[in-house]
Formats: C-alpha cells, sequence, structure tokens
C-alpha cells in the first residue's frame, strides 16, 4: 500500500462491504460450487461469500493481519484452508476458480510472469480466471514495485482462453492512500477444456 496507508488502513476502510458484483458474476457462471483460491484475500469478504455458496477455499495472502481478519470471519469452517505467503511464493493448488480481487498488481514486476503462469497451470480445464489488472494509466503504474501493463499486453494473458468480461475502467478516484488516478481491467475468463 503506498504512502502513510497501511494494509490495516485498507481491511478497516472494507469492513462493511459487500461481496464483489464480479466475483458474483463469475460465481454465477458456474453449474454447482467447486474449489477455488482467493489470492491476495484481505480480509475475507469474498473468501466468505464463497464458503456461503458451498465452495471450498484457499485463501492466500502475505499479510498475517488479513489471514486473521479471514479466520475470524469463517469461523474455522472446514472448507477453508488459509495460507500466510506472497503470491510470489506460493504453491497453487488446481482450482476451478482463482480469484484475486485488486491484488496482483502488488505483485513483484520481476516474478509477475512465472504467478501468472502458475496461475494459468492452477486453473483446470474449463476453470475460470477472475480478477483485476493493472493499466499502464494508473498512477501506481510508475512505482517500480507495481505490476502494470497497457490493455494488449492483458489481453494478451488470455490467449487461447475464452474472455466472458473484460472491462476497462479510466477515471480519477480514491484510495486509501488517497486520491489517484484508476486505470483496471477487470477480467473473467475460461480456461480451454
Ligand atoms: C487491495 S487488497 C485486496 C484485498 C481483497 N482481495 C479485496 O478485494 O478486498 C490487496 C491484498 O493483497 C495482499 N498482497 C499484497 N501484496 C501481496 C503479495 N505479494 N502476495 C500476496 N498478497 C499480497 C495485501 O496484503 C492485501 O490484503
Amino acid at each position: 500500500m503506498p504512502d502513510e496507508a497501511t494494509w490495516s488502513d485498507y481491511y478497516e476502510a472494507n469492513e462493511g462491504r459487500a461481496p464483489r458484483d464480479q466475483l458474483l458474476d463469475v460465481l454465477a457462471r458456474f453449474a454447482e460450487p467447486g474449489n477455488a483460491v482467493d489470492l491476495g484475500c484481505g480480509a475475507g469478504i469474498d473468501t466468505l461469500a464463497m464458503l456461503d455458496r458451498g465452495w471450498t477455499v484457499v485463501a492466500i495472502d502475505a499479510e498475517p493481519e488479513a489471514i486473521e481478519r479471514v479466520r475470524r470471519r469463517a469461523a474455522e469452517r472446514p472448507s477453508l484452508e488459509t495460507q500466510l505467503s506472497p503470491m510470489e511464493d506460493v504453491d497453487l493448488p488446481p482450482a476451478d476458480l482463482v480469484w484475486a480481487s485488486y491484488s496482483l498488481f502488488f505483485c513483484d514486476p520481476a516474478r509477475f510472469p512465472d504467478v501468472w503462469a502458475r496461475i494459468q497451470a492452477a486453473v483446470r480445464p474449463g476453470g475460470r480466471f477472475a480478477g483485476e489488472l493493472l493499466g499502464d494509466h494508473d498512477t501506481w503504474a510508475a512505482m517500480p514495485e507495481r505490476t502494470a501493463m497497457t490493455r494488449a499486453e492483458a489481453e494478451a494473458l488470455f490467449d487461447g482462453w475464452d474472455v466472458e468480461r473484460f472491462e476497462e475502467e479510466e477515471n480519477d478516484g480514491e484510495a486509501c492512500s488517497g486520491p489517484k488516478h484508476w486505470h483496471l481491467f477487470h477480467v473473467i475468463a475460461q480456461a480451454p477444456d
């Protein structure tokens, strides 16, 4: 998190939010619940939404407070596993869904190709990836520790996949750290069978 804001500030600020629309969208595309990875799960609001709908979830985050919050929120449900790990180092289990909501752009850019290859390998044939990628016009794109890309680069990540949703968002807005310019790609894509 940039500037003075901490992940704790982000978790507090988001505590009352609803599950993300894009999560509900991708879940509705499955005939039945399966197993998901919530990569960069934060405080676990989306993890809980998946558990509530019958999914088994591996929730992964690099921040101890995130893992503490998700475990508290989910109250020791057996269908939840948590892993405290940077996404750059984690072994992803095979999954019907990899959900990476507002997290992938915190990946070390030098490690992103490997992380992306592991995400693609983890998603089962016919399974899905959903989440956000950071566009090159975003304020954070200038930060050397963030992974940002052009629209063409984002689209190329899904070569051979069935892209079910690809929405480009660009506007001036807010982050926990204050005002910023947002440029995001919201993606849902299905892996080939
Ligand atoms: C903006 S929050 C998004 C949290 C949640 N997915 C959501 O949509 O509210 C980004 C999350 O990614 C986690 N994160 C940042 N860098 C990470 C990394 N390299 N590996 C794993 N998690 C990371 C942060 O700890 C934080 O919980």
